[in-house]
């Protein structure tokens, strides 16, 4: 789109943040919302991004004119990794493969991952000991990895954990290369880097490979996601090809662990620079499950254990951009913008709007627990995005994420070894770049 063709109203004061955008993006554009306001054209070199930071506006795009939208570049850019699966499927295919993999993830079954939850939970916190230093951005990682696997294809593959963390990085850190860099060579160059790249994703193929053989082999009935893709078939007796059961399977693969992991990661880190808070949870544990063990049920007695998770994923949101790009025109404003214009909206700099969340830089879990009525709009708290396109495995994160952390935060506290350096580094998901080494300590009792 031509810079003659923008609408006035949306102008603010013209940027090119190219270099800045590089260099840091999340200080980039969190300052160009609170400097420019809720709708900022972003010049990123010869492209025109449209930064949409108010929750009205998002709604429009996540829900309301979601029909004029398709996922945007930064997507696109991960479909040598995720085929066309959930995340970066459109249309049809989308709509049928959501529907097929949906009760997968309702109320019950989810409620039923539990038990497996709790199990692995306890395996990987057996490892630990008292003065142990541990990676947790690592440990979670390793951790979540079990529980997707368990859950969601039935078959815990810890061992495989390692490679695919780092063949995940890899593959990461090269799709968001492929966004950042205007000027490039077609996939098919074999640069070092590419090599690099495909040989990540022939680790990750091979470990998907793997899970689904496992179930081609037979054995016991199970009841999870991959038995309800594999059971597939339309009207026309048409099941789901090889090539659609093994996208599905790598994106709920990554996309069930890595963000669950990054979050948990974050919260132990909050938990130890908010010793307060650290106290009140410690209190709730203590009195909410004295004697232990932490239960799906017991959760409901458990509501700063949940406060602590929704505060931890306001502050350092895992998917911290949501990107979209027009295929029809759509109206904001009263202004009609045209098919092919590129949507960002960040989580991370949503979530930090002084209007929304006052002192929105503070650790404050204090802030979910106020009753009566709240005055914020819904799309100012968008962790799991919206719309149709909404995270399918949010009931599981969100069980998950407060599973682990009472079952770990009743046995263990972690403290930063000192001098550890700690910086978020904004790949598809944000993730802490040199990992959060901290000190295991048992809690006495
Ligand atoms: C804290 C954990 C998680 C966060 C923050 C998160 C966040 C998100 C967000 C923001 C989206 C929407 C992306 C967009 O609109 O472009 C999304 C989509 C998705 N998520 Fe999650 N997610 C989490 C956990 C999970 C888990 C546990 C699973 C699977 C077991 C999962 C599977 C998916 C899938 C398949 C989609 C695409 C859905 C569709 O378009 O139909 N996510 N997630």
């Amino acid at each position: 789109m031509g810079a003659d063709k923008i609408p006035r109203a949306f102008s603010g004061r013209r940027l090119h943040t190219m270099r800045a955008l590089n260099a840091d993006p999340l200080s980039a554009l969190t300052a160009a919302a609170q400097q420019d306001g809720d709708r900022v054209w972003l010049e990123i070199g010869p492209y025109q991004v449209l930064l949409l930071s108010g929750p009205e506006d998002i709604e429009e795009v996540l829900v309301r004119q979601n029909r004029c939208f398709i996922k945007g570049r930064t997507l696109q850019h991960a479909r040598p990794l995720l085929g066309q699966g959930l995340l970066t499927s459109e249309g049809d295919v989308w709509r049928r493969h959501r529907r097929l993999a949906q009760p997968a993830f309702h109320r019950d079954r989810v409620h039923a991952m539990g038990e497996t939850i709790l199990d692995q939970t306890m395996r990987a916190s057996g490892r630990w000991h008292d003065g142990d230093v541990r990676d947790m951005a690592e440990e979670m990682m390793r951790l979540t990895f079990a529980i997707a696997t368990d859950t969601l294809f039935g078959t815990a593959l810890d061992a495989a954990a390692q490679t695919v963390r780092e063949s995940l990085t890899t593959a990461m850190r090269h799709v968001n290369g492929r966004v950042k860099t205007l000027l490039r060579l077609p996939d098919w160059v074999p640069t070092p880097e590419m090599r690099r790249f495909q040989a990540a994703v022939g680790e990750l193929d091979a470990v998907v490979h793997h899970i689904i053989r496992t179930r081609q082999a037979g054995g016991p009935d199970h009841d999870d996601v991959l038995a309800l893709l594999m059971a597939a078939s339309d009207e026309e007796g048409r099941g789901l090809s090889e090539k659609e059961l093994r996208d599905e399977v790598m994106t709920l693969l990554i996309a069930g662990h890595e963000t669950t992991a990054t979050l948990l990661a974050w919260t132990w880190l909050l938990l130890d620079r908010h010793p307060a808070a650290r106290q009140r949870l410690d209190q709730e544990l203590s009195e909410g499950v004295p004697d232990g063990p932490v239960t799906v049920d017991r959760l409901q007695e458990l509501p700063y254990t949940g406060a602590v998770i929704s505060e931890a994923l306001r502050l350092y949101p895992p998917a911290w951009i949501i990107n979209r790009a027009s295929i029809a025109p759509f109206e904001l404003a009263s202004h009609t913008l045209p098919a092919g214009t590129q949507v960002l909206t960040s989580p991370y700099v949503v979530h930090r709007d002084p209007r929304s969340f006052p002192d929105p830089e503070a650790f404050s879990p204090e802030r979910w627990l106020q009753e009566g009525p709240t005055t914020r709009h819904p799309f100012a708290y968008i962790p799991f995005g919206g719309g149709p396109r909404l995270c399918i495995g949010r009931p599981m994160a969100l069980l998950e994420a407060r599973l682990i952390l009472a079952a770990v935060g009743h046995s263990w506290h972690f403290s930063l070894v000192p001098g550890h350096p700690v910086e978020p580094e904004p790949l598809i998901t944000l993730r802490p770049r040199h990992g959060i080494r901290m000190t295991v300590h048992a809690n006495p009792g």
